[in-house]
């Protein structure tokens, strides 16, 4: 029975949840708010483990200082910003040492990636003296990529010559100023990227393919029945044939340039001036052929060559050359090879790269000289000297079938070769 001192039963307190629904989202949201503290202590922990790798990574490969001071001597490197890890990849922020440059990191990128754990890494600069340092855990150059089956309709499209480290694609348009030039040793993938890359272009309506190519393989044969064909020589025995080719070649570009219309000094190519691509197919052993025949018609050869190199960029002649080693007296002398905007090194010794690329490539040039085939080392304008992987068109056969498929039929200039 009830009295007045019998204390009344307290109503056990209730939270205003908004009902079932609403203590569902309620408890989501706690939720959700421990999962964003956990995350957030995870990145604190990661970031303080990356910052930790990365200073004794530095002092281990030497990018850093030393500093004597009061307390003794201390190391000092390039300071670790903040860390980002998301669905885009790793990457952090350094600011690099008073009188640091980004090529500074760039230079012992490998063995840095790999003490933080990963396969390699760019350097992007930020501004000022901070960069950010992305990080890959694959690496791009380790595995074949396939040539998509694309092909471009005009000289000024970007054909693809490769893909990076980074994994970015490299891309060069042919229209773009610029002689290529591609050495490496037998078997190192040259005729691949060749194969690429005059696959893509055989069909573009303003793209003539011409050239000298001793093995009769990347040129001649598969190329029958194309528009391109009378304009290519091809196989040994009759070198005469290539040097008058190669005469007819610099004729034409004379022409070209005694008709250069009025107010103009670079001829746009177009359908009926097409932009020529003189290939030349293992280059060196053409002139050691011609020199063991005739001293004179080494000459003849090196001379028009020299001509086309020099002159041709403004007639809208561009030349792919093609050699083991890029020599000086091999392709037909120093000013030669100096007029390759486009340089592509393929497995080659030490000495070669840097003779290619300048001796910033120095330093590459031990790992290189035992790479891959299809890994190439890549200096041109806006890249550089980067390394990539060209891609696979999937051997010989594949290459003839493109040719046959995509090869452009009419003749726009109507010239016979
Ligand atoms: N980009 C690539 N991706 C994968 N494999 C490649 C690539 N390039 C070349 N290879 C492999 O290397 C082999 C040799 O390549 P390629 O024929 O292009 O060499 P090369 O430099 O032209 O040699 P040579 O001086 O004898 O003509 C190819 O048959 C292929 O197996
Ligand atoms: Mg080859």
């Amino acid at each position: 029975m009830a009295t007045d001192h019998t204390p009344a039963m307290r109503e056990p307190v209730r939270w205003y949840t908004g009902g079932p629904s609403g203590a569902r989202r309620l408890i989501n949201r706690l939720r959700a708010r421990v999962a964003e503290q956990q995350r957030l202590e995870a990145h604190r922990f990661l970031e303080a483990d990356m910052r930790g790798l990365w200073r004794e990574a530095c002092a281990g490969v030497g990018l850093c200082q030393y500093v004597d001071n009061a307390a003794g001597m201390t190391v000092r490197t390039p300071r670790f910003g903040g860390l980002r890890v998301g669905p885009a990849g790793t990457s952090f922020t350094v600011e690099l040492m008073p009188g640091g440059e980004p090529a500074d990191v760039e230079a012992h990128a490998l063995r840095l990636a790999h003490s933080l754990g990963f396969a390699g890494l760019r350097v992007a600069p930020l501004g000022g003296r901070w960069v950010r340092v992305v990080l890959f855990e694959v690496d791009p150059l380790a595995s074949t990529f396939a040539l998509p089956h694309d092909v471009v309709g005009r000289a000024d499209a970007p054909i693809l010559l490769g893909r990076r480290e980074d994994g970015a694609l490299v891309e060069h348009a042919l229209a773009s100023p610029g002689h290529i030039a591609v050495q490496g040793q037998n078997g190192s993938g040259k005729s691949q990227l060749s194969y690429g890359l005059l696959a893509q272009l055989a069909a573009a309506a303003d793209v003539l393919i011409s050239g000298s190519d001793i093995t009769g393989l990347l040129l001649g044969r598969a190329w029958d029945g194309t528009a391109h064909r009378a304009h290519q020589v091809t196989g040994s025995k009759d070198l005469t044939a290539h040097a008058a080719h190669l005469d007819r070649l610099v004729g034409w570009m004379d022409d070209r340039l005694d008709t250069m219309p009025p107010r103009i000094d670079n001829i746009a190519p177009t359908v009926q001036t097409p932009l020529v691509l003189v290939v030349l197919e293992e280059f060196p052993g053409l002139l050691r052929a011609a020199q063991a025949k005739d001293r004179k018609l080494a000459e003849r050869i090196t001379s028009a060559v020299l001509r086309l190199l020099s002159e041709g960029r403004k007639a809208a002649f561009r030349v792919l050359m093609l050699a083991q080693r890029f020599e000086a007296n091999a392709v037909g002398g120093g000013y030669a090879r100096d007029q390759f905007a486009v340089r592509l090194s393929f497995r080659v010794p030490a000495e070669s790269l840097a003779m290619l690329h300048g001796d910033d490539a120095r330093r590459l040039g031990p790992e290189h000289a035992n790479t891959e085939p299809g890994i190439a080392y890549l200096s041109a304008p806006g890249q550089d000297c980067v390394r990539l992987r060209a891609p696979y068109l999937g051997g010989y056969g594949a290459y003839c079938d493109r040719i046959t498929r995509h090869g452009r039929r009419e003749d726009t200039e109507g010239r016979a070769a």
